[in-house]
């Protein structure tokens, strides 16, 4: 490929985020709401980060609730510069701000809402370069919804040039027929960002300084005006609501299962099964019904996840067979054909090659060593109320079901440990350990409580 025909990439990249989102009736910012279990504003930045190269700054508009959102923010490996908008002006006034923040005077920027978090990089790539055509000031990405209630209108002339952004409050009834419109996604050459910002008038229905007004601008400087049509127009649907929310959630989910199956993952019923934005199934791994992921899994060579498992921050190896039933809480290490079974707990454990544990048990804060086994209702006693404490148990050692090992407490490699045992000390390599009381037995005792019984019955 020639240097030419490269991406065009944003030097800078500006995600509005300053909305009260007040339609989402939440005490949580709105674009700290989540999708694939990771924040609305999030998956918009991992997005900028995804184009190559990545934008050179990008900047974050914050207003309502920004202490919460900045941390979260923050965090992210783009390292966004993060402003606050005092007063919401408009989507003009929100990028005004932003440019006063950076001193970058050439190139292209990117504007983005923080709550349109499925964008297609493509669609962004493909904006960025129609920006970065001769003679254009401004690209905008528009697409063409079921109902375009509430959008932009994108207006062009009869040759099809972009001439102007009708916001819908101010649109004459012929306009609001326009079926293209704004995404909210523009792209602009930063010279004339920068010359234009100052000009813009609150003439409008909402009294706002309006972004989409620099289309005018542009054309009134003699400058182009471009309509880029997504390719990708699902991802494009923004977060005002609730019901937005599952919608966007349920795209996302579509997507991954889509994702998964096509990498040669294998979904017994795939619309039931819930992916973490970050999930990672080798080919080959099978998923039965109704398992949810959360973040950090992946699974490393084919695997069995078997139906209604609820897996978290778990690393497991090929071979292994979760569930059904199984619950793996974040800081799991499942290894290579190890089996956790029906109603089995596993958190921040380590579970070695070959290692069992099928029925009924919690198994948190351990070690747990190659081919061990644990028998049913085996309980890692973790907590004393006052701190946690690790278990430690060696390959190839055997835990007789309905266990008590309270922790800190080691089981050396080989040993066993009697079914029923409550074990507070640690017990040597190819020891047994046990702490059952002695068994009683007394010859013809069940009889004879029969027969008081009956006798009283009788009498009473
Ligand atoms: C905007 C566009 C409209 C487009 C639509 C797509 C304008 C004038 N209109 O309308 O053409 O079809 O998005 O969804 O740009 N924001 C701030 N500060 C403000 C105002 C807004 O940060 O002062 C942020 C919001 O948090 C949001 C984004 O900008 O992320 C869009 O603002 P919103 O008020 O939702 O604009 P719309 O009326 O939907
Ligand atoms: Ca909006």
């Amino acid at each position: 490929m020639t240097e030419a025909r490269r991406p065009h990439s944003p030097v800078l990249a500006i995600v509005l985020a300053a909305g009260e989102g007040t339609r989402m009736r939440s005490p949580l910012p709105k674009v700290l709401h989540e999708v694939g279990h990771r924040q609305l504003v999030l998956h918009v930045l991992d997005r900028l980060a995804a184009l190559a190269p990545p934008p050179s700054e990008t900047v974050v508009v914050l207003g309502a609730g920004r202490e919460r959102v900045e941390p979260v923010v923050a965090a992210h490996p783009l390292q966004p510069r993060i402003v606050e908008q005092q007063t919401r002006r408009g989507t003009g006034d929100a990028v005004r701000v932003a440019m006063e923040a950076v001193s970058c005077t050439e190139g292209i920027a990117l504007v983005l809402c923080g709550d349109v978090p499925l964008i297609d990089p493509a669609d962004i790539d493909r904006l960025v370069a129609a920006a970065a055509e001769e003679d254009v000031a401004i690209a905008v990405l528009g697409f063409r919804p079921a109902d375009p209630t509430g959008y932009g209108r994108l207006v062009t002339d009869a040759t099809g040039a972009l001439v102007r952004i009708v916001e819908e409050k101010d649109a004459r009834a012929d306009e609001r027929r326009i079926d293209l419109v704004n995404s909210g996604v523009i792209a602009c050459r930063i010279p004339f960002l920068r010359q234009a910002l100052p000009q813009l008038r609150p003439d409008n229905a909402k009294g706002e300084l309006y972004l989409t007004d620099l289309v005018e601008r542009a054309v009134a400087a003699g400058r182009q005006a471009r309509a880029v049509a997504a390719a990708d127009p699902a991802g494009l649907a923004g977060v005002n609501s609730q019901a937005d929310l599952a919608a966007v959630e349920a795209l996302f989910q579509a997507r991954r299962r889509a994702e998964a199956m096509a990498a040669g993952v294998t979904l017994t019923a795939p619309e039931t099964v819930h992916f973490a934005f970050d999930t990672k199934l080798a080919p080959g791994t099978v998923v039965g019904p109704f398992v949810v992921f959360g973040p950090g899994v992946v699974v490393e060579g084919p695997a069995r996840i078997e139906a209604f498992s609820h897996l978290a921050g778990a690393h497991i190896r090929d071979g292994a067979v979760i569930g059904p039933f199984a619950r793996i809480r974040p800081g799991s290490r499942i290894g290579a054909g190890a089996r956790v079974g029906n109603f089995v707990e596993v958190k921040a454990a380590v579970l070695g090659e070959g290692a069992k544990a099928n029925h009924l048990s919690y198994i948190g804060d351990a070690e747990v060593g190659a081919r061990a086994n644990i028998g049913a209702g085996t309980i890692t006693c973790n907590y004393d109320g006052f701190a946690k404490h690790r278990t430690v148990i060696g390959p190839g050692a055997f835990i007789g079901s309905n266990t008590a090992l309270v922790a800190p407490v080691v089981i050396g490699p080989g040993a066993i440990v009697g079914a029923g045992s409550a074990i507070t000390r640690d017990v040597p390599a190819d020891a047994l350990g046990l702490t059952r009381a002695p068994q009683e037995v007394r010859e013809g005792a069940a009889a004879r409580i029969r027969a008081r019984k009956a006798g009283s019955r009788k009498s009473g």
